[in-house]
């Protein structure tokens, strides 16, 4: 299937779920207002792969991303707040040790960049098109 459409209405603020694209997992993860201003304040010469957060959400509570490392492909833990989330608070991918922000943006570790941003579209308040 080219796109597929996800239905937000079960992830709760500060979690996030995962959905098959491409036969990649997508994270949608719905911030915490806290989440959104850490993103937001993150001085742009600390980052790898530089990114304004605002350029990679559509909604600020809705970060979207492909759920797969750039270093060497591992999925990263981080989706349910009891699993490890690395030093900023996004994902940290456990195979050799990225941490990712709460815009996905790598911060430590061997991953080269940013988790990527999928095509995607809201449909409606509740049901976001990938792809
Ligand atoms: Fe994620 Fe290597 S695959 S750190």
């Amino acid at each position: 299937l080219a796109s597929i459409e996800a239905d937000l209405s079960p992830v709760q603020e500060g979690m996030a779920i995962s959905v098959m694209w491409r036969k990649k997992p997508v994270f949608l993860r719905k911030r915490t207002q806290a989440e959104i201003e850490q993103a937001r304040a993150t001085d742009m010469d600390t980052l790898r792969d530089p990114e304004p957060d605002e350029a990679r959400v559509k909604r600020p509570e809705w970060l979207i991303v492909v759920g797969v490392c750039t270093h060497l492909g591992c999925i990263p833990l981080g989706n349910k707040p009891s699993e490890p989330r690395g030093n900023w608070g996004g994902w940290f991918c456990a195979c050799h040790g990225s941490h990712y922000d709460t815009s996905g943006r790598v911060r430590k570790g061997p991953a080269p960049s940013n988790l990527v941003v999928p095509p995607y579209e809201f449909v409606d308040n509740t049901t976001v098109k990938i792809g």
